[in-house]
């Protein structure tokens, strides 16, 4: 249950936007023509689920309509039809282009579907252009290039924004540098997806050209690198996002000298060498995300107070310690180092971070003891597991944490009480403590009501002491959100009270590998959704509980003491479900019809019990994938019933008392690669037909009756992939044939995994 976690996209400040824009806000009554040309561009468009042209009264004064702002003679500066959902083209007749008083211009978020038309150049005074994810493709047309006037500039539309479209609009010619040559007053510049497709010298040094620029946002541009030292010149530059450009590049040291830097993501950029450590030294500094840059090594210094508010830096090299400095960064809150090389302790300090909301640090080498975050009351998201902690967890440390929905602690070594602390939180929905050593779960009753649906305590070393059925974690049962109960390989005894299959959304029950000895019944009231039952490797006994939930998909009772007869309306309960295991325990009796009603029975594995009578012959009919009916008691021949349709892989009725033929048409099953019919008493002679299926790796007939010649004359046929052929202890007779064994060739191969 592990998830990538998606840093939250963080809002950008939007002051620059609203410094230069001189809106005025004192607004004059609607000119005519202003009115008129409105009421054109919205019939002329399509707008599917518009709410401001709603507002597009004509009997109003059109300087009051929402998405309109006028100057006091009544000229329409500003236009905001974003998230209109427009659609149709947007032309270079279309009315718009005559509203010649405009200023700003916010068209994203519409389905415009046409070319970004060349008419935009006809808004002379434009300073602000917002064509983000609207729909637009193609290439830019050069006319964008003489609106000189733009501060504002967004033409991005790429999927994590997120918007339909993804790069479909592109640079080529004009390019970048022809783009932006004259546009001087830039400050913002967003082109996230436009296919831009150029060397790094290039796109740099057309950037230098742009003196004000404050903001690129150039991601998913096919950009190459390397990144230019001298970019640095661009003294006022406070947002660089390049993520996912293959730029293959060092981040220069230079990148240390912006004054006014606040937010660096160069994610997925392929980049290489040392990260500079002066970087984290920077004072305006607000976001910086480097992860997924497998190569990028990179050490953090002692971090000085800052604004810090996003630190991501997973997968990549970054290694050595996580200095106790990190207290300093007071707005912290996103800090994720997933997949890098630390090592040592998690600094203590990391409880004075009080504005934590998303701390991820799975898979490093931290060692030692986790520490508090009790200080950190607007935690999320907890990820500490793939590493070596230990120590145990005291009951204070996750107190108050209200907002906590994830928390992963598992594969470390941490031991213990489980702090039961845990479960009482409000929002929590996500745990998972497998894999640990916690050895007791403090006991608990006042547990409010609480979101968690998916708890993962395998492979611990818990024992619940089950004087009664409560102590079967028994608050769980007041989490009737729990959807996914993993509380396997531990050492839980006695019985699995019923109130379990009352958690109205379970769907996932894993309990393997523990000690149980009865389940109390009946199943019949467990939720639709119930879908994974796992109870193997236990210490059931007695006999099954006939009853099953109605959408089981999975159901495993394997390696238990059941040794009852095998319920004959087993499969009617069962319609469904695609695994069956009952192997390993002490069924007596014949094997149910009833199996036969499981309508996508994949795998039905009944090996190793006292069952008797003949096969169905239903079941060699249905279209299982692995039948193992192996160590048992079955009667009689093997029926001739299979099908040109056969599906069967793995078919393994070794240590049984069939006798008679190997049935013909057993040749129809061509994906079969394992057959196991060893130790029966079967009469026939070498199964020529057999040869027809090519897929077979393991052939066992040892310890039958079978006579006459070894091999084929009259086929040219094959096994080419056979592996194992085990003929031992039958009454074959003269030579073994040369030629056969010469084409078996895997079997000359020296690796051989497969059990027979
Ligand atoms: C827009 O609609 C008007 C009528 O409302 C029509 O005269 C004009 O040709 C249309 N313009 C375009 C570009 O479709
Ligand atoms: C955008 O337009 C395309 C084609 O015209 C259409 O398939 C799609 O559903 C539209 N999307 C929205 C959000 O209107
Ligand atoms: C707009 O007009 C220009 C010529 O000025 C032409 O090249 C272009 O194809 C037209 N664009 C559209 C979308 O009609
Ligand atoms: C463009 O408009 C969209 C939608 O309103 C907004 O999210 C985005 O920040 C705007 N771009 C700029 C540069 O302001
Ligand atoms: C930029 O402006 C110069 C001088 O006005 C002009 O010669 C040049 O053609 C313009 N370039 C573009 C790409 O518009
Ligand atoms: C990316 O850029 C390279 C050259 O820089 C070019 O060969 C390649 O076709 C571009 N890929 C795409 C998808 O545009
Ligand atoms: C940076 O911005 C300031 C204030 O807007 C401006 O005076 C200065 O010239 C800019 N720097 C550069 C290198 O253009
Ligand atoms: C963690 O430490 C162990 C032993 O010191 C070492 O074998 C392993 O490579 C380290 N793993 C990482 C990701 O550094
Ligand atoms: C961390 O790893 C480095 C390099 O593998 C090693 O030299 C150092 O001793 C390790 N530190 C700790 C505390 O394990
Ligand atoms: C938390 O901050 C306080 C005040 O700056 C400091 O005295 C204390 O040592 C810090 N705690 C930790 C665990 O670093
Ligand atoms: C294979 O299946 C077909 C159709 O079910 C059947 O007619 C045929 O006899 C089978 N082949 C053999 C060799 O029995
Ligand atoms: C086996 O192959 C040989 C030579 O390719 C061919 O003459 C012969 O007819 C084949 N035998 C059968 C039974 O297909």
């Amino acid at each position: 249950m592990r998830t990538e976690l998606v840093s939250p996209l963080l809002a950008m400040p939007l002051f620059w936007l609203c410094l230069y824009n001189n809106l005025v806000s004192v607004s004059g009554q609607c000119l005519e023509d202003q009115r008129s040309l409105l009421l054109q561009l919205k019939n002329n468009l399509t707008f599917t689920s518009s709410t401001k042209l709603k507002s597009w009264n004509p009997s109003n004064d059109c300087c009051s309509w929402i998405g309109i702002s006028c100057d006091k003679e009544g000229h329409v500066t500003a236009l905001d039809l974003s998230e209109e959902s427009g659609t149709g083209a947007l032309g270079n007749s279309s009315s718009l282009f005559s509203l010649q008083h405009l200023q700003t211009l916010n068209l994203a978020y519409n389905n415009f579907t046409s070319f970004i038309p060349s008419a935009f150049k006809r808004l002379e005074i434009l300073t602000s252009l917002n064509l983000s994810c609207a729909g637009f493709l193609g290439q830019i047309p050069i006319e964008i290039s003489q609106m000189t006037r733009l501060v504002t500039l967004d033409l991005s539309s790429t999927w994590f924004l997120p918007c339909e479209w993804n790069n479909e609009l592109k640079l080529e010619n004009p390019n970048l540098r022809k783009l932006v040559q004259n546009l001087t007053s830039i400050r913002q510049l967003y082109l996230d997806g436009v296919s831009i497709s150029a060397p790094g010298h290039e796109w740099s040094s057309a950037l230098m050209s742009l003196h004000d620029l404050q903001e690129v946002r150039m991601s998913q541009c096919n950009l190459s690198g390397p990144l230019d030292p001298s970019l640095a010149s661009l003294e006022n530059l406070s947002v660089i996002v390049l993520d996912e450009n293959g730029l293959s590049s060092a981040v220069p040291e230079t990148f240390a000298d912006f004054k006014f830097l606040t937010f660096l993501s160069l994610s997925r950029c392929q980049l290489t060498g040392t990260f500079p450590q002066k970087i984290f030294n920077m004072v305006t500094l607000v976001v910086v995300d480097v992860s997924w840059n497998h190569d990028l090594q990179g050490f953090f210094p002692d971090f000085p107070p800052g604004s810090l508010h996003t630190l991501i830096v997973s997968g990549t090299k970054f290694s050595g310690a996580f200095p106790r400095s990190i207290g300093n960064m007071r707005n912290l809150s996103d800090l994720e180092f997933s997949y890098c090389e630390f090592n040592g302790t998690i600094p203590n300090s990391l409880s004075n971070l009080t504005e934590l909301r998303y701390l991820s640090l799975s898979d490093n080498n931290f060692t030692g003891q986790i520490p508090s975050f009790n200080m950190a009351k607007s935690l999320i998201y907890l990820d500490l597991s793939y590493n070596g902690l230990s120590g145990s967890i005291p009951f204070s440390h996750f107190e108050g944490l209200n907002n906590l929905v994830t928390i992963y602690l598992d594969h470390n070594s941490i031991s213990g009480i489980l702090p039961s602390s845990l479960f009482t939180l409000p929002q929590l929905e996500d745990i998972n403590l497998s894999n640990n050593q916690f050895g007791q779960l403090d006991e608990f009753t006042n547990v409010s009501s609480s979101q968690l649906y998916s708890l993962d305590l395998r492979s611990n070393n818990l024992k619940f002491a089950f004087c009664n059925l409560k102590t079967f974690p028994g608050f769980l049962s007041n989490h009737s959100n729990i959807e996914f109960l993993d509380l396997s390989d531990n050492y839980i005894h006695g019985i699995v009270p019923n109130w379990i299959w009352k958690l109205e959304n379970l769907w996932v029950l894993n309990i393997s590998h523990n000690m149980l000895t009865h389940l109390e019944g009946p199943l019949q009231n467990l939720s639709t959704r119930f879908s994974y039952l796992d109870l193997h490797h236990n210490k059931l006994e007695g006999p099954m509980i006939p009853s099953f939930p109605e959408n089981l998909k999975y159901l495993d009772f394997s390696s238990n003491k059941l040794n009852s007869v095998i319920p004959r309306n087993i499969g009617n309960y069962l319609t469904f479900t695609s695994f069956i295991s009952l192997s390993n325990n002490a069924f007596s009796g014949s094997i149910p019809d009833s199996f036969c009603n499981v309508s996508h029975l994949d795998v039905l594995d009944l090996s190793n019990n006292n069952i008797d009578g003949k096969i169905p012959l239903c079941l060699l009919e249905a279209s299982t994938e692995i039948l193992n009916l192996r160590q048992n008691s079955l009667m009689g021949p093997l029926p001739d019933i299979f099908s040109a349709t056969c599906t069967l892989e793995i078919l393994d009725l070794r240590d049984n008392k069939l006798d008679g033929k190997i049935p013909k048409s057993l040749s129809n099953c061509t994906w079969l690669e394992i057959l196991n019919l060893g130790e029966n008493k079967i009469v026939n002679v070498f199964p020529c037909m057999l040869m027809k299926i090519s897929t077979l790796r393991v052939l066992v007939l040892r310890e039958n009756n079978l006579d006459g010649h070894i091999g084929c004359p009259n086929t040219n046929a094959t096994w080419p992939v056979l592996q194992i052929l085990d003929l031992a202890i039958n009454h074959f007779s003269g030579k073994l044939p040369q030629t056969l064994f010469k084409r078996w060739e895997a079997m000359m191969s020296a690796k051989s995994n497969v059990e027979n």
